[in-house]
């Protein structure tokens, strides 16, 4: 890893709000913002788009290498060109993504592209291994947890906000199912690094949890 460029990783469960803060934290320090949970989504898109089977790792391995997985200017992310920040966001794709990002040749491929767009740059990336596996050098590593039924609030709440038809149950159960799909993978399972800092979001509003993260990347003496 090359030291001159600082790397910020956050991870945690689906839906601790890493993200928005993620992106928001990016845009203070006018680092390069990189969501790879969108990367493992859009993936899935393309297998769902294709008729394959999310289910089958052999079927879903078909698509490595020979689809187009990228950010534009506006981080909206490209598949094969073309914008599905809307599409990645819907129940099928919710309901499937933790089977594809289980298939380790899926995340092989998935995470030399992340290293790839990452290189020579300052970034904040979040995702659920960036600090144990994707940058493992990265010089602040954060853990964003929330409690279960906080998580699925938000999640809720923002699917009604885009229209997007659900109910506070349902995306429990998505959440839950995740997290224990997410936690149990055999190849870089949801973990918190050794020397991650973590950060409880449970009681607090998105904006003071961006100002504890430049308080840790304050105190760890980086010069911004
Ligand atoms: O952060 P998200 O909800 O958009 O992530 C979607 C899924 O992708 C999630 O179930 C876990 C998986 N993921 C992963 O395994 N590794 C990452 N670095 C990012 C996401």
């Amino acid at each position: 890893m090359d030291k001159r460029y600082i790397s910020v990783a956050i991870d945690g469960p689906s839906a601790s709000g890493k993200s928005t803060v993620a992106k928001l934290l990016a845009s203070k320090l006018h680092f390069l913002y990189i969501d790879t949970g969108a990367m493992y989504r859009a993936y899935t898109l393309a297998v769902i788009n294709k008729g394959l089977d999310p289910k089958s790792e052999s079927e879903s391995n078909i698509l490595i290498g020979k689809i187009n997985i990228s950010f534009d200017d506006n981080n909206h992310i490209l598949l094969d060109g073309k914008d599905v920040s809307k599409e990645i966001r819907e129940n099928v794709v919710a309901d499937n993504v933790s089977y594809i990002a289980s298939y380790k040749e899926i995340r092989l491929f998935l995470v030399s592209l992340q290293q790839e767009i990452a290189k020579g740059k300052n970034v904040v990336m979040d995702g659920r291994d960036i600090g144990t596996y994707v940058l493992k050098d990265a010089q602040v590593k954060i853990f964003l947890c929330a409690k279960e039924e906080e998580r699925a609030r938000r999640r809720y709440l923002e699917n009604i906000e885009n229209g997007r038809e659900t109910s506070f149950e349902d995306c429990l159960a998505n959440i839950k199912k995740r997290d224990y799909i997410d936690s149990h993978r055999e190849f870089c399972p949801l973990k918190q690094a050794e020397d991650a800092i973590i950060l409880d979001s449970t009681d607090m509003k998105i904006e003071e949890v961006v100002e504890k993260m430049m308080e840790i990347i304050k105190e760890k003496g980086i010069e911004l």
